[in-house]
């Protein structure tokens, strides 16, 4: 809504700022084209959608999502940066990326420093207990003094803010990671009770680490791709492609790549 509000802005003055963005990104890409190469951003431990794979490389939906989509527009994907999920829009910013790809929620607070394609994936956070222990909470209220952990600077970590902010836990109960795999890891060795995180990525840890989903809370949360502020032709180019994979099923035998085998 606020997107669309700028958007008509920018039609009325003009693209300026947009034309400038973009020439700061404009390289040869000796393919003989004169292409504007965009660097994708990313934070890996967030299977299915971002996680280095066993050879050591980058792999997952988004990774195939983002190369499937900018193949449909005029610019050319350049080398991935595998940054802190957390450094992700300051590095968008500083213009060190020029497109974030990492499962990102769109939401208010996000879209007053960048901007978001349209939406194409739906998740709402799980909270994730030990397998193997007798606690299994069925509600926010009965994880009241418990520790529970998140990555940092992602929605999960604002759903233990808020049960900090509720009372439910004491602020020394909340433990952030740098990733969520780390998250997992120390709820396995029983350090954290309960990791909250969202729901299609706590169906991949459940089917292959000692953890279950104990409830769910409904956040309704959307992911999009995030563009720099005013980085409307970027943004326009993106929505389009993502439109097409959408349509031509490119989308759909993404998803059963990625979401039916369970990784
Ligand atoms: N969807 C959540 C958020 O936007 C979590 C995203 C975490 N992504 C990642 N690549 N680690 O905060």
């Amino acid at each position: 809504m606020s997107n669309m509000d700028r958007r008509t802005y920018l039609k009325s003055v003009g693209g300026t700022g947009v034309a400038l963005t973009l020439a700061g990104c404009t390289s040869l890409t000796g393919d003989g084209g004169n292409a504007d190469t965009i660097t994708p951003g990313t934070a890996s431990g967030f299977p299915p959608f971002e996680f280095v794979n066993d050879s050591g490389d980058l792999v997952g939906f988004d990774i195939d999502l983002l190369t499937e989509v900018v193949d449909r527009t005029d610019y050319e994907l350049g080398e991935w940066e595998d940054l802190e999920f957390g450094q992700l829009i300051t590095s968008l910013d500083n213009g060190n990326i020029d497109v974030i790809a990492a499962a990102m929620t769109i939401n208010d607070e996000r879209d007053q420093t960048i901007d978001f394609s349209d939406p194409y994936y739906d998740a709402n956070q799980a909270v994730l207990v030990r397998e193997d222990a007798d606690f299994r909470p069925g509600s926010r209220d009965d994880l009241g003094d418990r520790p529970v952990g998140a990555q940092t600077g992602t929605t999960g970590e604002d759903e233990v803010d808020a049960l900090v902010e509720d009372g439910i836990i004491a602020g020394g109960q909340k433990s952030t990671y740098g990733n969520y795999v780390l998250a997992v890891q120390d709820l396995v060795n029983g350090n954290v009770d309960a990791v909250i995180v969202d729901t299609p990525v706590a169906e991949t840890f459940v089917s292959n680490r000692a953890v279950v989903t104990a409830f769910t809370i409904e956040t309704g949360e959307q992911y999009g791709f995030g563009v720099p502020e005013g980085g409307e032709e970027l943004q326009t180019a993106l929505n389009d492609g993502l439109a097409e994979v959408q349509d031509d099923g490119t989308f759909q035998d993404l998803t059963e790549e990625w979401f039916a085998s369970g990784e």
